[in-house]
């Protein structure tokens, strides 16, 4: 029987801001639902500003619905926020880590937070530092290392702990091509262990390689949903490359053929 780990039925965030005495109101989640089954990575894809890290920051009890529900291992992220965070590995899309430690400093903080056992952590996090070839940066202040390295610190500190579900939003900007082959293999153990993956991407290769299912987000709903092959046949593709099944369901791929075409012709005319 599948576990559900995450379940969202007919979620809605919107955001209100004044702009020129305007009262401007944007609907970033407007009424999605879809579930996270033990086992499974479910890829979040969809264009700039579809609502993605609205979508994830709402399970994590970051924001307040407006209407709808979340249950994460059958909680309510409104209110049980904390012992959700306790089974969760959460990398955010922008860095939250404390720049001025030292990873050093960083991972044994942690392990004192969520009382892990400090030899048996530092064994771990020196593993993944080696394998992601940041072991040289350990007693290095995180603030002077590169964007990717930094990213390989946030990665680490959300999975020493051994979380059920993982949920990172964009965890492979910036990584270079051996890190990323490394944390594909990190992200398919934690499945094959019984974990669960939530993450959103822009990479269409990375989702088809790693994605069991895919959530393809538009305008603030879910234009698609389910493994690549269903995706092809929601959008009557079949046998096309992810890229081009999410440019159908993003209403994008006619915008982009007419961009292509403009640019051409102002660039032929120089
Ligand atoms: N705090 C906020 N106040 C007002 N509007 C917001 C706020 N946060 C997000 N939005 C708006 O909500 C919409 C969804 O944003 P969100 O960050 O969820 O998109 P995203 O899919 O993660 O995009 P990206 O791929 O660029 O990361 C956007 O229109 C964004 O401008
Ligand atoms: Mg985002």
């Amino acid at each position: 029987m599948t576990e559900l780990i995450i379940e969202v039925q007919n979620l809605k965030k919107y955001f209100e801001q004044i702009i020129n005495d305007q009262n401007i109101q944007t609907k970033a989640v407007n009424n999605i639902s879809f579930n996270v089954n033990k086992g499974e990575i479910f890829g979040l894809l969809g264009p700039n500003g579809a609502g993605k890290t609205t979508t994830i920051k709402l399970l994590l009890g970051l924001l307040e619905p407006n209407d709808g529900n979340i249950r994460v291992f059958g909680l309510n992220p409104e209110r049980e926020d904390i012992k959700i965070k306790e089974e969760i590995g959460y990398v955010a899309e922008e860095p939250l880590i404390f720049r001025s430690l030292t990873p050093k400093d960083l991972f044994n903080f942690i392990s004192s937070i969520r009382k892990l056992d400090p030899l048996k952590t530092e064994k771990k996090v020196k593993e993944y530092l080696e394998s992601l070839d940041a072991i040289q940066y350990y007693e290095q202040i995180i603030d002077t290392l590169s964007h990717g390295n930094k990213q390989k610190i946030q990665i680490i500190s959300a999975i020493i702990h051994n979380p059920k579900l993982l949920i990172f939003d964009e965890p492979l900007a910036g990584l270079d091509a051996k890190s990323v082959k490394v944390l594909k293999e990190i992200l398919d153990l934690h499945k094959e262990n019984g974990g669960a993956v939530l993450f959103s991407t822009h990479i269409m290769k990375i989702a088809e390689e790693l994605c069991d299912r895919i959530g393809i987000i538009n305008k603030g709903k879910i234009v698609g949903i389910g493994t690549i092959e269903e995706l092809r046949k929601q959008s009557n593709k079949i046998g096309a490359s992810l890229e081009d099944v999410f440019l159908r369901l993003t209403e994008q791929d006619k915008s982009v053929m007419e961009i292509i075409k403009k640019l051409r012709a102002s660039f032929n005319n120089k």
